[in-house]
């Protein structure tokens, strides 16, 4: 599914309105240059399980940033990955990726190409355009649900 964001504002809507519609195990692998929007992106579907916005700050750094969220009344470890820095397969064992993404809790992975391929992640490309336009395919995820909710 492709769509079109006209600024950020929109960006984390989408982000949200996806977040609405994972589940505990999901996994969302974020693609695209400096300064896309993947963590715009990554605070709406933050938003969607209740933690604020202002709580999400960039996880270059820190690598793996480790949340509480909520999923229908119950709590769901809600893990926000950047892999920016990962320069190779080591690096990424060394992090114990395994244990965040395709877990219990919802991951999501900035700079997933760096996982080197991941099976039944949900893909978000997102492309810049001019100025604050952006395109956003999303793959992996019921289209159905997106429309129905
Ligand atoms: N349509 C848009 N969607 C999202 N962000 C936009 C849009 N238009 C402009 N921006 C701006 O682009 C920047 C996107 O920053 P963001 O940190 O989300 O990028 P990123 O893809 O996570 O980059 P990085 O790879 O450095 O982590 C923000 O400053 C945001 O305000
Ligand atoms: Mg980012």
């Amino acid at each position: 599914m492709r769509l079109r964001s006209n600024g950020p504002e929109e960006t984390f809507r989408y982000g949200d309105r996806l977040g609405r519609l994972l589940k505990a195990g999901s996994t969302v692998c974020l693609f695209g240059e400096l300064g896309a929007g993947k963590t715009v992106f990554v605070k709406g579907i933050a938003s969607a399980l209740g933690i604020p916005e202002r709580e999400i700050t960039s996880a270059s750094f820190t690598i793996i940033a480790e949340y509480v969220g909520m999923l229908r009344s119950s709590p769901v470890p809600f893990y926000h990955v950047d892999l920016y820095r990962i320069r190779d397969q080591n690096e990424l064992e060394s992090i114990g990726i395994e244990e965040y993404i395709g877990k219990r809790g919802i991951a999501v992975v900035e700079w997933a190409e760096k996982l080197g391929g991941f099976e039944g992640c949900i893909s978000v490309r997102f492309e810049i355009l001019d100025g604050e336009e952006r395109e956003i395919e999303i793959e992996g995820m019921d289209e159905a649900d997106w429309h129905n909710q």
